[in-house]
């Protein structure tokens, strides 16, 4: 294990999933705060029971902390962000945005997906994926991907993580010290589509509505008729007016 910021490092050549390699590390361990990458990932898990493919050269981390489980609403906003200013702070001139809930888009791409499950006790795993060198096609996603090597970034597996820890660490500190209105206000500055309309997919449905704001657990506050409704959990997507479809 090595030091990296305020984490104990373990990196694999190839594992099955990250995740799962975090899994066991919290049931191993008492305390502390850990991240897991891998060189290769052979069956990671995405969102809503999808699977995440693993090219090589991708970045695959998850990280293992202890959190208030009342708090994973915010958390969320934590992560994303700091991989936008990653981003941001790589490659000074990206157009880079952010997407409800966890998504990171480049030129409306997305480049990143944000896995959180519960490990034992109180531990949390973030499993997150980068697209550096490679992304699936049009028909393996619901949402078009790109990696940052298609769209002209190059930057090194390990480089990338680095400065994610570095700005993560950050971050995290500035939740704790100063609770979520200043993640929320940076979160909410970036975000793609604020006041605009929006189609968000649920499980059951797909409801369209102006993306209004986000509450201080993270849900989005979507104005249908008027009236405010809140969105716990779907996956959303801009609506474009000068073709007046649903992309
Ligand atoms: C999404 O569907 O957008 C979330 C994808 C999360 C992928 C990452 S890669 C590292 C970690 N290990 C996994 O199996 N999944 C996450």
């Amino acid at each position: 294990m090595q030091q990296i910021g305020s984490w104990q490092w373990i990196e694999k050549e190839e594992v099955a999933s990250t995740n799962d390699e975090a899994y066991v590390l919290s049931q191993a361990v008492k305390s502390g705060c850990y991240v897991v990458t891998a060189k290769r990932q052979t069956n990671g898990r995405g969102r809503r029971g999808r699977s995440w493919v693993g090219y090589d050269g991708n970045l695959f981390m998850s990280f293992l902390q202890p959190v208030d489980m009342a708090k994973i609403g915010q958390m969320v906003f934590v992560v994303s962000l700091s991989l936008l200013e990653t981003l941001q702070e790589l490659f000074p001139k990206i157009e880079a945005k952010l997407k409800w809930p966890n998504d990171v888009l480049v030129e409306n791409n997305k480049i990143s997906g944000i896995l959180l499950e519960k490990g034992e006790g109180d531990y949390l795993i973030i499993g997150i994926g980068v697209n550096l060198v490679g992304a699936p096609k049009l028909e393996e996603v619901i949402y078009p991907a790109a990696s940052l090597k298609d769209k002209g970034f190059e930057v090194d597996r390990l480089t990338f993580f680095k400065k994610y820890v570095e700005i993560y660490d950050k971050n995290c500190s500035l939740w704790q010290k100063q609770g979520f209105a200043p993640i929320r206000e940076k979160w909410l500055n970036n975000v793609k589509g604020l006041g605009e309309e929006i189609a968000v997919h649920t499980d059951k449905e797909t409801k369209i509505g102006i993306f209004k704001n986000v509450d201080e657990d993270g849900i989005l506050l979507l104005e249908r008729q008027n009236t405010l409704e809140k969105i716990y959990a779907g996956d959303i997507f801009y609506i474009d007016k000068t073709k007046e479809q649903v992309k």
